[in-house]
């Protein structure tokens, strides 16, 4: 079952920050999970919609000007980073998940993975891209067809991995909260891996594991990775 640090080590620094995937990189993390959103020419690694929650800054973040957000406070003095900035900490050395958070996102991203390909010594096959934003991960693959793709829900469908096989994903990425038998054996039919957030505690990760889910999204990597 594969570990993937969610918005970095989140249960042990600010999420998304520089701090978050140092710490996931320290623990050994082979997967770093991030959120992507774009703002005045900038891909933003923040997850919500608003800043309130996770900075001392105010509003919707896709609306903000650069230069207001570059000198918020994430959490204990960590700024909000850039995809690149956080491309860079990674330097190849683990696989990352990007997920688009919205419109507007997959041109940009898919241009910074071609660049850190050529400028940082990334492999096509190191970077995971999803989205709940289905036309806009459509749209990503159209753009970089060699990326895996995860397509993320937070519902269970009626035709269960369906949804995952006509985006030509490589993984199904669902909540905890319905995640079953009869969806990871669909998905697995389909070719589809499962992975699943988020989890923090062993007990849910032995269920898991009994139902051959392939891996989870976890803020506490630390639990589960041996040092
Ligand atoms: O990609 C897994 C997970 O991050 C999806 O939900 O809301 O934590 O971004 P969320
Ligand atoms: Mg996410």
């Amino acid at each position: 079952m594969q570990i993937i640090a969610h918005r970095g080590a989140s249960g042990l620094a600010p999420e998304n920050t520089l701090k978050a995937m140092a710490k996931a990189l320290e623990l050994g993390a082979s997967a770093i999970e991030i959120d992507v959103q774009a703002a005045d020419g900038e891909l933003w690694v923040f997850h919500d919609r608003r800043l309130e929650r996770c900075t001392n800054g105010k509003g919707v973040l896709t609306e903000q000007a650069r230069a207001y957000l570059e000198q918020l406070d994430a959490g204990e003095g960590e700024v909000i980073p850039t995809l690149w900035q956080v491309i860079e900490i990674i330097a190849g050395r683990c696989e990352l998940h990007i997920e688009l958070k919205g419109a507007h996102t997959a041109d940009a991203v898919a241009a910074l993975t071609q660049r850190a390909e050529t400028e940082l010594g990334f492999a096509a096959c190191q970077w995971v891209v999803s989205s709940f934003h289905h036309p806009e991960l459509a749209r990503f693959a159209a753009l970089r067809p060699d990326i895996r793709l995860g397509a993320l829900t937070a519902n269970l469908p009626l035709t269960l991995a369906q949804f995952a096989e006509d985006l030509g994903a490589w993984s199904l990425n669902c909540d905890v909260d319905f995640v079953d038998r009869l969806l990871v054996e669909d998905a697995h039919r389909r070719g589809l891996k499962v992975l699943v957030y988020t989890i923090d505690y062993l007990d849910d990760y032995e269920t898991l594991a009994s139902m051959g889910v392939d891996g989870i999204f976890t803020n506490r990597p630390d639990r589960f990775l041996v040092p």
